[in-house]
């Protein structure tokens, strides 16, 4: 009640449950960290708060709170707003264009909640980095005042019902450190625009299931945080020291990006972050080839494009992309044969070409494509053939030699089968003719005796052939 010079309250990961009580009597004017997260809290955002200006960092995740977000908090000098999933509904406040926020709010989690409206355009964060507002019910354009968040790192707003196209001034040279933009499930269409190649720092592209349609930008660059390090001053853009800053290059274990690879969604937070990379453009109508310029994504984990209508053939250069785990081209259109070369990924552990117009043979069954994918990567394309796929390839598509080992040990097994069926045919044949002819011989004497006159003369001249 009394505790005015209170600074760090930190009670998070308990199970706390019920209303948070801070009423106006309390007196918290000097608090400046509050945690809360991982209780059982419920009701809305306590009205106190208000009184609270110094307050930096608010975290109340994963609790069950619910009502509107309040209008004081744009009035806060807030550093760290985050509070994902709770029962949170409304708007984003007009107020957090105000300048007490807009100029020092570094990250905004606001994720699993039940936010709706639109994304406000006058929401210019001059300091932010980090943006999560994925899972919940915003609708309409993604406004282009977000192009100019000049520090944003992360921007994820997926599983919305954003609408209209990708704003193309993502990719102009003000978006400096932008390195995740995730913007899967929602009802984005029209291109993929080609300034994002403008993006020098992009580590993570996901715009899967929206509706998107154009072409694969060739100038695209994504790739791992380790290559792509910025050199910026950080004292420049840091108001408050560095202890309270999510400066680029800082991963901060409050937020976290989900990733969909290997078939499975998996949250990444923390340092771990700097290994996350790759592209996922799965689920939309995207048409034409598949630049063979992706394949110097080097540092790439992932790539997924299945469920488009990409044609053309699967460029070899792909078998550049050293550290890929999980590669999916399924469902689309592709032809022609799968590059050999593919056998190079030696980290490759999921890997899907099934329903497309692929034809001849699977790469060879060496180094990760020896034992780790079946007839399961490949299904639906009629016209391959050869291991692991049950049909057999016609002599044309036969590769003149082999190499492999236990091909040649298969054929020989197949061969010494054939044999011993061989033998038993024969012997049955044999002894088939034999009562035959016997049953002849005895049963008409003319022929008996035809064949011992043969027989006799047979002899006679055996005998003055080899005895003469
Ligand atoms: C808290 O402050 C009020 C008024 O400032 C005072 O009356 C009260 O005794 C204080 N309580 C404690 C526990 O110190
Ligand atoms: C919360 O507490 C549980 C049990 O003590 C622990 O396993 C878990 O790691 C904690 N989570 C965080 C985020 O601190
Ligand atoms: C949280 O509260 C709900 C009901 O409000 C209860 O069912 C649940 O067991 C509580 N969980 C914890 C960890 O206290
Ligand atoms: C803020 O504090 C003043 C007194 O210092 C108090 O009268 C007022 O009710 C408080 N406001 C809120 C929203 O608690
Ligand atoms: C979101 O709001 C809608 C209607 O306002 C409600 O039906 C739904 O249960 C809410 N969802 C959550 C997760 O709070
Ligand atoms: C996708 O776009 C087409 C027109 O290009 C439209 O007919 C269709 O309804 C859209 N689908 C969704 C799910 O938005
Ligand atoms: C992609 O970005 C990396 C790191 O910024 C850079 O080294 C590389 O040259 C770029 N590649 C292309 C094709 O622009
Ligand atoms: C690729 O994306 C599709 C649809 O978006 C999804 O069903 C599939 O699991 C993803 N593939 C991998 C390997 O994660
Ligand atoms: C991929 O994920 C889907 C949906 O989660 C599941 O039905 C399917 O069996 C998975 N495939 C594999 C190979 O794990
Ligand atoms: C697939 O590609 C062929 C030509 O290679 C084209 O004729 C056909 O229309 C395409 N199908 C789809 C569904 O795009
Ligand atoms: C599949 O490719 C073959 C040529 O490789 C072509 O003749 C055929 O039309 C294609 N089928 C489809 C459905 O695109
Ligand atoms: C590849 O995708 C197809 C179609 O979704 C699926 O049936 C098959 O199981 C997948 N293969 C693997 C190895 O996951």
């Amino acid at each position: 009640m009394n505790c005015s010079y209170l600074t760090v309250l930190i009670l998070s990961n308990n199970t706390l449950h019920g209303q948070i009580l801070f009423s106006s009597i309390f007196n918290l004017r000097n608090l400046k960290i509050l945690r809360l997260a991982q209780n059982n809290l419920t009701r809305v955002i306590p009205n106190a708060l208000a009184n609270s200006s110094k307050l930096l960092i608010m975290d109340i995740g994963y609790n069950h709170i619910s009502g509107q977000i309040p209008g004081w908090m744009g009035d806060l000098g807030l550093f760290k707003i985050i509070m994902p999933n709770n029962h949170i509904e409304g708007p984003i406040p007009k107020e957090f264009c105000s300048s007490g926020l807009s100029s020092v709010l570094g990250v905004l989690d606001l994720s699993m909640n039940n936010i709706s409206g639109t994304l406000p355009s006058c929401l210019v964060l001059s300091n932010i980095n980090h943006i999560h507002l994925s899972e919940n019910r915003l609708r309409g354009p993604i406004p282009n005042s977000l192009c100019r968040n000049i520090f944003l790192e992360t921007l994820d707003l997926s599983h919305n019902q954003l609408s209209g196209s990708v704003p193309s001034c993502l990719g102009n040279s003000s978006l400096l450190f932008l390195r995740y933009l995730v913007l899967k499930h929602n009802n984005l269409e029209g291109e993929i625009p080609n300034q994002l190649c403008q993006l020098k720092t992009l580590s993570l592209i996901d715009l899967s299931h929206n509706n998107l349609s154009s072409a694969i930008p060739l100038c695209l660059n994504v790739t791992a945080y380790e290559e792509a390090i910025v050199k910026i001053d950080y004292n420049s853009i840091n108001p408050f020291g560095i202890s309270f800053h999510t400066l680029p290059g800082w991963f901060a274990t409050d937020e976290s990006i989900e990733l969909t690879t290997k078939n499975t969604s998996y949250s990444y937070k923390g340092r771990i972050l700097v290994y996350l990379s790759g592209i996922d453009l799965s689920s939309n109508k995207l048409t034409g080839k598949i630049p063979p310029e992706m394949g110097n994504f080097h540092t790439i984990i992932m790539m997924n494009l299945s469920h488009n209508s990409l044609s053309g053939a699967i460029p070899p250069s792909l078998s550049k992309l050293g550290k890929i785990e999980s590669l999916d081209l399924s469902y689309n259109n592709l032809s022609g044969s799968i590059p050999r070369e593919l056998v190079e990924l030696n980290f490759l552990a999921y890997f899907n070409v099934s329903y497309n117009n692929l034809s001849g043979k699977p790469p060879p069954r060496t180094a990760q494509f020896a034992t780790d994918f079946d007839e399961n990567s490949y299904w639906g394309n009629p016209l391959l053939c050869g291991k692991p796929l049950p049909k057999n390839c016609s002599k044309s598509i036969e590769e003149p030699s082999s190499s492999n080992p236990t091909k040649d040990d298969q054929e020989e097994d197949g061969g010494f089968m054939d044999i011993e069926s061989f033998f038993q045919t024969f012997g049955v044949s044999y002894t088939v003719v034999l009562l035959g002819i016997a049953a002849v011989l005895y049963i008409n004497p003319y022929w008996r005796r035809a064949w011992f006159y043969f027989i006799q003369r047979l002899i006679t001249t055996c005998f003055y052939i080899f005895c003469h």
